[in-house]
């Protein structure tokens, strides 16, 4: 993880936040290489998920929504964690988790009461200075401010901590303005935010972040046969990027760890540096979100088959997952550092071509007016294709190296022959095999690579 964290943030994938200022705790900033990598990952999702079926649509909902929302979605009154203090040093922790720690039992479904008897029985004490614990408290995880000028009378208002209420609550504008017909999916990325007791382990766990949603509308007789094609859709799509199948996991939660909405979730872990860890969660949310909805706002939302002239609330598949999560898996899965002949260790970031921040580097080996002339048109000729970088500064080996560690995946040198045989060397990233290709074929020969 340590590798991980000073690759980011040396090569400006991701920087610690507010740094100038002595930073604010678990906040992050994504640098050049970083915010290009996050880029690719929405846009290939959005290719994936959205525009190759013909049963899904894209969505972006407004952050801030009537607080009636979270009231209807059980948010304001469920969305808890257990909070414990130390009296001594102040520390918070996740009660459910100090204890299953310390005592190596399962809390699931204890009340705080019961927590808080447990931490007195046992002599629970503050991991960090021995302090005395508090009581157990439950403390929801929103982050809740005023709007408008009037701080103290304004309306109360949250900031998301999902982004799907927002489709929701669009249920009857989206039926009636793209006129979509059950089943159908409502795929949405955008921030969230949590107050999270624990935060930590870089980019993993973070107070804001982005998910990546899909609510996706079905008859409840068939929840099952699409928990399973959706389920199929979510297993293609970590292969389409790269993911290795050893590092993913499939749990099923039992009623007391799932969520409140929740009548089945499968999550899907990922082998993080710190252990096998959730990096996505998949739900049968069943009718709760629209059914909730219609109680508290008082409109219907229901779904009319002019077919069978059934009307019915649908049920909901929801697949969700953490961009920023997702993000720090792209780069734990591709890490790989060997050792190469006299010259050391090589860094290697193998990403899939559709993620890497580029996906070509073109240099000149030597730096003579014609070898840069012909890079930088070589250059300029594939950036209208392809996401390509340039680089004429210290010796090819370094330049290999540099690109290596954040996953450019081919590199292609023009060197003094290259004015002769009109032909260049492409070096793969992963195998370091090179070919020689003629200029006129380049065009050809990347295509082969890149689909
Ligand atoms: N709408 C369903 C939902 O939000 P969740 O399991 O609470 O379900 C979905 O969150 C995903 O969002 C998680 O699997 C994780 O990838 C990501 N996520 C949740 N909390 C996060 C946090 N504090 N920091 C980073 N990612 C988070």
């Amino acid at each position: 993880m340590e590798y991980i964290v000073s690759l980011a943030k040396r090569r400006g994938f991701v920087f610690p936040a507010s740094s100038i200022y002595g930073g604010i705790a678990n906040t992050w900033d994504y640098g050049p290489l970083g915010a290009l990598m996050k880029n690719n990952i929405k846009n290939e999702w959005i290719k994936f998920f959205v525009t190759s079926f013909d049963d899904m649509v894209l969505f972006d909902s407004a952050i801030f929504q009537n607080a009636k929302v979270w009231e209807a979605s059980g948010h304001v009154d469920k969305f808890n964690d257990p909070l414990v203090d130390c009296i001594k040093c102040h520390k918070r922790y996740r009660a459910d988790t100090l204890l299953e720690d310390t005592l190596k039992i399962s809390v699931e479904g204890l009340s705080c009461e019961d927590m808080t008897r447990l931490i007195k029985d046992n002599n629970v004490k503050c991991p960090s200075c021995k302090g005395t614990l508090t009581s157990v408290r439950t403390f929801n995880l929103m982050f809740k401010t005023k709007m408008g000028p009037m701080a103290d009378d304004g309306e109360d208002i949250y900031l998301r901590p999902e982004t799907c209420q927002g489709i929701f609550i669009n249920f009857s504008n989206i039926l009636k303005s793209y006129r979509v017909k059950v089943p159908f999916g409502v795929a949405q990325i955008g921030k969230a935010f949590r107050n999270e007791i624990t935060p930590g382990n870089f980019i993993f766990r973070t107070l804001e972040f982005e998910q990546l949603e899909i609510e996706y509308f079905t008859h409840p007789n068939d929840v099952d046969k699409t928990f399973t094609e959706i389920m199929d859709r979510v297993k293609r799509w970590y292969q389409y990027i790269g993911i290795k199948d050893e590092n993913l996991k499939f749990v099923e939660l039992s009623e007391e760890e799932r969520a409140h909405y929740s009548k089945k979730t499968i999550d899907i872990y990922f082998k993080f540096p710190f252990g096998f860890k959730e990096l996505q969660s998949f739900a049968n949310r069943g009718d709760y979100d629209l059914s909730r909805h219609s109680k508290f706002s008082g409109e219907k939302l229901e779904y009319y088959d002019e077919v069978s002239k059934e009307k019915y609330t649908p049920y909901v598949i929801e697949p969700s997952v953490g961009l920023d999560r997702l993000f720090l898996a792209l780069l734990v899965n591709g890490y790989r550092e060997e050792k190469v002949g006299d010259n050391g260790i090589r860094v290697v970031l193998s990403l899939s071509s559709k993620i890497a921040p580029f996906q070509i580097a073109v240099f000149p080996l030597e730096v003579d007016n014609k070898s840069i002339n012909l890079a930088k048109k070589i250059y300029e000729d594939l950036k209208l294709v392809y996401r390509c970088t340039y680089d004429e500064g210290s010796s090819i080996g370094k330049r290999y190296r540099r690109q290596d560690e954040i996953g450019t995946c081919k590199c292609i040198t023009v060197d003094p022959n290259s004015l002769d045989d009109d032909s260049v060397t492409i070096r793969d990233r992963d195998t370091m095999k090179q070919d020689r290709v003629k200029i006129s074929d380049l065009k050809e020969y990347l295509i082969k690579c890149f689909t």
